[in-house]
């Protein structure tokens, strides 16, 4: 399948969970791929992606320093022309109730979550202005939608970030640029990994009957989510949550 053939994209977070699976799904869509993490480039990254050298990209570079990303995304400009795709999957997890929150913590999930999504939206924006088009998705979470004990910090963070998709379509419409975000429920990713601990059994197992469908879904059934939104498929969709929760946020089943 080609639905993203000869298209470039941007992807945050690239070498684990929802970033790696996103990669891995849009080279079989014939993308070529420009890849950012705070994990220092090696091959197995690059090989696990599936691309070719040409068709690849690696950038070690924190989504939170200004001067490193706007230096990356002039380089990717460089190496493939343009950008088309811009997927925001970097991110971080928190714990903790709002009484014992410090503010370093508050700060530091702020910084990535947010800050972050922002910085790379920002100068990727200015190339696909010139392009006039583009795809931006944010990975935010059911839990910007939905409270949930211990995370007042990550929680507002992805509340925070389905907002700024709403100010980011509004802003960039006249350029068609489309600007969505996809709201997963549980995911098995090394971020909720600890969870299958045995001391963290019952709480993975609470998390799990919070969704209809009683599990934590595939990165890739996230990452397919994520290529409809970037394809031209979603053409007519900007400012949107997609929401992609196994019924998480649809309700609860009786038990009669
Ligand atoms: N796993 C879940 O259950 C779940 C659910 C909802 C939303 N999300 C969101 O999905 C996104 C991806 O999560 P994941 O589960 O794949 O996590 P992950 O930990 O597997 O991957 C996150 C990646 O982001 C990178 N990263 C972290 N801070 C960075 C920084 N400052 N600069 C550059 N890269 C940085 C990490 O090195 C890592 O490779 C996150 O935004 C997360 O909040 C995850």
């Amino acid at each position: 399948m080609d639905r993203l053939a000869d298209k470039v994209a941007l992807i945050t977070g690239v070498a684990s969970g929802i970033g790696l699976a996103t990669a891995q799904r849009f080279v079989r869509e014939g993308a070529l791929i420009a890849g950012i993490d705070l994990v220092e480039p090696d091959e197995q990254i690059q090989q696990s992606i599936g691309c070719t050298a040409n068709a690849c990209e690696y950038f070690s570079v924190d989504v939170t320093d200004e001067p490193a990303v706007e230096a990356a995304v002039a380089a990717i400009k460089d190496k493939f022309g343009r950008i088309d795709v811009l997927v925001n999957s970097a991110g971080v997890p928190s714990f903790g109730l709002t009484q014992d929150v410090t503010v370093d913590e508050w700060d530091r999930v702020m910084n990535v979550n947010v800050k972050g999504s922002f910085l790379l939206t920002k100068h990727v924006s200015r190339t696909m202005i010139e392009q006039k088009s583009g795809s931006i998705i944010h990975i935010a979470s059911v839990e910007g939608l939905d409270g949930l004990s211990g995370q007042i910090t990550y929680g507002t963070s992805k509340g925070a970030v389905i907002q700024m998709t709403r100010n980011m379509a509004a802003d960039f419409a006249e350029h068609g640029i489309r600007v969505n975000c996809v709201c997963p429920g549980g995911v098995e990713t090394p971020m909720t990994a600890a969870l299958n601990d045995e001391s963290l059994k019952a709480v993975k197992e609470q998390m799990e009957a919070l969704h209809l469908m009683k599990r934590f879904c595939q990165p890739e059934e996230i990452a397919n989510a994520v290529l409809f939104l970037a394809s031209d498929e979603a053409s007519f969709i900007t400012g949107h949550p997609l929401v992609v929760d196994g019924g998480w946020t649809a309700g609860v089943t009786l038990t009669v």
